[in-house]
């Protein structure tokens, strides 16, 4: 068998010689590989992808893919929630290992599992509590989800599936990021007052029994370090330098930067919405930095203006981790019959979480 090839030898060549084998890499593979593209990678990375979309989309794609290696250029648990949902037969590959999402750090399970038995103090969760994941967070919190009567979202069907968890109990934990959860229940409904955040280093979330049993959601204290730099100044700064200006942004940031925007949705939904605008029309978008240069470039031949809601440069560092050089490597490897960076999660975790998933893709068809 032949030696696995070293990525050092990798980080010598330049973006020119990656893409060279990259190319010849994938005619040698054909079919039996697909490369999967979240819309925040770099554009070296990104031109290669097979498909590109958002979380949800993504996943729907591996779901459905027939191809034998699936390299995923976006985060772990993008990677994760494919081999999960591909019951393992496929092989997934994430080019850098350490291309994580700081949010999804901020939950783990010893901290939720706490939390469920905190709230158990109070109240009987597995009677009255849906716990919610965002697909940012690790497998296991998924297989936690699975196994008390809850379920997962993404950006783009928040408001479908907590729909779905209030027909069934009366209160929703959702993890990890409490922005995505204030937003979308907001949105429902919900008033400010009858949402908790819970603060996970503090005895029952820093919350009174009575504030527990008075919340219908309770939101783990968690956030996205790219999309806490928008700020409603920024907006605000936009609208009087462009009266007609229109503004979009990510469900991930704050509710005042939400609620001062034109549109709140997932990365596909912004681009969607975005490309079918008219020639003069002049955008701010509150997402991460390559989605939002990628599209202004493409707009600007349509004579439509495109701008970066933050002045200062914010970019999602660990999405920005898989360069030509990983990409080379892995696909190298696997041309060599010695695929690395496998994505493998256990079954007794991966059944679980699937059933947890599988629960949102019935409720988003
Ligand atoms: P989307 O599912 O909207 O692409 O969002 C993923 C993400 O991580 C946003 O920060
Ligand atoms: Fe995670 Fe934020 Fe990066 Fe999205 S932009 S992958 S939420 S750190």
């Amino acid at each position: 068998m032949a030696a696995v090839l070293k990525l050092d030898e990798f980080n010598l060549l330049d973006d020119g010689e990656c893409d060279a084998r990259i190319v010849a890499a994938r005619k040698v593979l054909g079919d039996r590989l697909c490369i999967l593209g979240h819309h925040y990678q770099r554009n070296e990375v990104f031109k290669h992808a097979d498909f590109t979309g958002d979380s949800l989309k993504l996943s729907q794609l591996a779901a459905n893919s027939d191809a034998e290696f699936i390299v995923f250029c976006g985060v772990h648990f993008m990677a994760e929630v494919a081999d999960i949902l591909t019951f393992g037969k496929r092989t997934v590959i994430l080019p850098d290992l350490a291309a994580g999402c700081s949010m999804a750090d901020m939950a783990n399970l010893v901290k939720v599992r706490r939390c469920w038995a905190e709230i158990s103090e109070v109240l009987d969760p597995d009677q009255h509590v849906t716990p919610v994941t965002y697909i940012n967070s690790a497998a296991d919190l998924k297989a936690f989800c699975g196994s008390h009567g809850g379920i997962v979202c993404t950006s783009s069907n928040a408001r479908a599936v907590l729909e779905w968890s209030f027909a069934r109990r009366e209160k929703v934990l959702f993890f990890p990021d409490q922005h995505l959860g204030r937003n979308t229940a907001k949105n429902m409904g919900i008033s400010l007052d009858e949402m908790i955040v819970w603060d996970f280093t503090k005895p029952l979330g820093g919350n009174t029994p009575e504030q527990i049993k008075a919340a219908k959601m309770i939101l783990w204290r968690g956030f996205c370090s790219v999309h806490q730099m928008f700020q409603p100044s920024h907006i605000e700064n936009f609208r009087k330098r462009v009266p007609n200006g229109k503004v979009i942004s990510h469900p991930e940031n704050a509710l005042a930067v939400c609620e001062a925007s034109d549109y709140v949705g997932s990365t596909e939904y912004i681009l969607r919405t975005v490309r079918a605008s008219q020639p003069g029309d002049h955008w701010l978008i509150g997402t991460e930095l390559n989605l939002v240069n990628r599209v202004a470039d493409e707009m600007k031949e349509k004579g439509v203006t495109v701008e970066f809601m933050s002045p200062t440069v914010c970019m999602c560092s660990t999405m920005f981790r898989t360069d030509p050089q990983h990409l080379a490597w892995t696909l190298d490897n696997i041309v060599a019959g010695q695929p690395v960076n496998r994505i493998r999660v256990p079954e007794e975790i991966a059944e679980p979480a699937r059933a947890a998933l599988n629960l949102m893709l019935e409720v988003v068809d």
